[in-house]
């Protein structure tokens, strides 16, 4: 689909900086510590049998793990990982938040070839901020298919005060459950161009909605009935297991656990909580944030969220509910006696009714956040759909990798994103960590952000790493089906 499909090479589009420049390699330079070690990983992309807990699945992962296997590394090292693939298909590998050179970004054709079946290739780049990371493949919807794992670039001059980490990555379960393709499932879309029954917008109490009057508080069968057709979400997954035959996690009362939530669904928000326990939140997209006290915490697609919580006495479940749908997940942390899960099952409907943290009411440390200065140049993305065919549009336009959005290395570059539509859209920007702008003023520092419908959402970034940057809807599906344009530098 978009992100995969040779671009129309002859059409005059902006001028490109390419990914081999001496600007790409010359910003590598700057971001690698001057003592950086190198870490190497091989990676395997292949179809696995994978055990969701009791529930057996026919899948693509990598490694034959679900997640795949955590990275670890420390700030400006250099990350060697040499993917092979064994798919059936074309693919390439995203490191989603990361500011890493642009040759490295893995978006097909944008900033390199696809990676084709049975050949392999080596990313190598120095990550230059410590925070809570992932990848996926940027090809298709694969992602969707379980093709998914945390990467943590560790901070050695981190003073956090906690005593272990638990890392947690939330799933939506729309493939293999029910043998059905989620590219088969784009394409059924786009052909009867039908509405997909897309909750993500839906039901937030104590949210400001915007101009959605109606939304709030549908019921689910409605959402998922009529027009959904077969599309059905059987489960949630929480470090790839169902919420009965939950993951755990060892610990003993007292202890201080930091919390690295990832959000890897394709299609579903989620808001995380731990039953009666308050969160510290410290960091979201992997930048700090003035610490701030929540119950729950409303995470976004491709979002991340660090928080520390101390263990109480007796068995907890971190649990997180899908956003606009009846199922949750959970991950049990043992404080000495093993947890049960029907706990998780009787917290949720108490925990969903809290209010809830979202990432406008963060702050981004001193540190972190961008000296006052007036944006250069400004662009509106107009976020639009579902038009005719299922097609989602940005200023009107699907994505056209020759077309974009031009900045000039140096600038103060501010995106407004204006929600014209029903639904979420967490709109992500390749390469580039930016300033929300909040009520009140300064926000937090993030990659991804949800735009709630109805309403703008402004952020400012410098254009400080040169190339082809795609800017685009982390749902999966509206990203695929259109919602991604190309942030330029000429
Ligand atoms: Cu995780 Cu282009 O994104
Ligand atoms: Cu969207």
């Amino acid at each position: 689909l978009a992100a995969c499909t040779p671009g129309n090479a002859g059409t005059a589009g902006p001028t490109r900086i390419g990914p081999k420049s001496p600007a790409v390699a010359a910003a590598e330079r700057k971001r690698r510590a001057a003592s950086s070690a190198s870490t190497s990983v091989s990676l395997e992309a292949s179809v696995n049998d994978v055990d969701l807990g009791g529930v057996a699945v026919r899948t693509w992962t990598y490694g034959g793990d679900l997640p795949g296997k955590e990275i670890r590394i420390k700030r400006g090292d250099m990350l060697s990982a040499e993917l092979s693939n064994k798919l059936p298909q074309p693919t390439s590998i995203h490191w989603h938040g990361l500011a890493l050179r642009n040759d490295m970004d893995g978006v097909p054709v944008l900033t390199q070839p696809e990676i084709k079946a049975g050949t392999t290739f080596r990313y190598d780049f120095a990550a230059p901020d410590a925070g809570t990371y992932w990848f996926h493949p940027h090809v298709g919807t694969q992602l969707d298919r379980g093709l998914y794992a945390p990467l943590i670039v560790e901070d050695p001059t981190d003073g956090s005060d906690y005593d272990t980490e638990l890392v947690i990555v939330l799933d939506d379960w729309l493939d293999g459950v029910d043998g059905r393709d989620p590219d088969a499932v784009l394409a059924e879309l786009k052909k009867n161009g039908m509405v997909m029954a897309e909750p993500s917008g839906s039901s937030m109490p104590g949210m400001d909605h915007g101009s959605m009057p109606g939304m709030g508080g549908m019921p689910q069968s409605e959402l998922l009935g009529g027009d959904a057709g077969d599309v059905t979400y059987r489960y949630v997954l929480a470090n790839g297991r169902i919420s009965t035959a939950p993951a755990t996690f060892r610990s003993r009362p007292g202890q201080r656990i930091r919390l690295r939530l990832v959000n890897a669904a394709a299609d579903t928000a989620f808001r995380v909580g731990v039953p009666g326990v308050p969160m510290t939140v410290t960091h979201t997209d992997g930048f700090p944030v003035v610490p701030q006290q929540a119950d729950v915490a409303l995470l976004g697609m491709g979002e991340r969220l660090d928080a520390i919580i101390t263990v109480p006495d007796s068995p907890v479940p971190v649990l997180a509910l899908a956003e606009g749908r009846d199922l949750y997940a959970q991950v049990l942390i043992q404080s000495g006696r093993s947890g049960d899960p029907a706990t998780g099952a009787a917290a949720a409907p108490q925990l969903a009714r809290l209010p809830v943290l979202t990432a406008k009411d963060l702050k981004a440390t001193e540190e972190v956040t961008f000296p006052e200065k007036s944006p250069d140049v400004t662009h509106t993305l107009v976020l639009e759909g579902p038009g005719a065919k299922y097609s989602w549009t940005i200023n009107g336009k699907a994505y056209n990798p020759n077309d974009g959005l031009p900045i000039r290395s140096g600038q103060r570059v501010r995106l407004r994103f204006e929600n014209k539509s029903e639904m979420f859209h967490p709109m992500h920007l390749h390469g580039h960590t930016f300033q929300v702008l909040g009520k009140n003023g300064r926000g937090a520092r993030k990659d991804t952000a949800i735009v709630l419908p109805g309403t703008a959402l402004d952020v400012d970034f410098n254009a400080d790493n040169p190339g082809q940057w795609l800017t685009h809807c982390h749902n999966l599906y509206h990203g695929e089906a259109g919602m991604m344009t190309v942030v330029s530098y000429v």
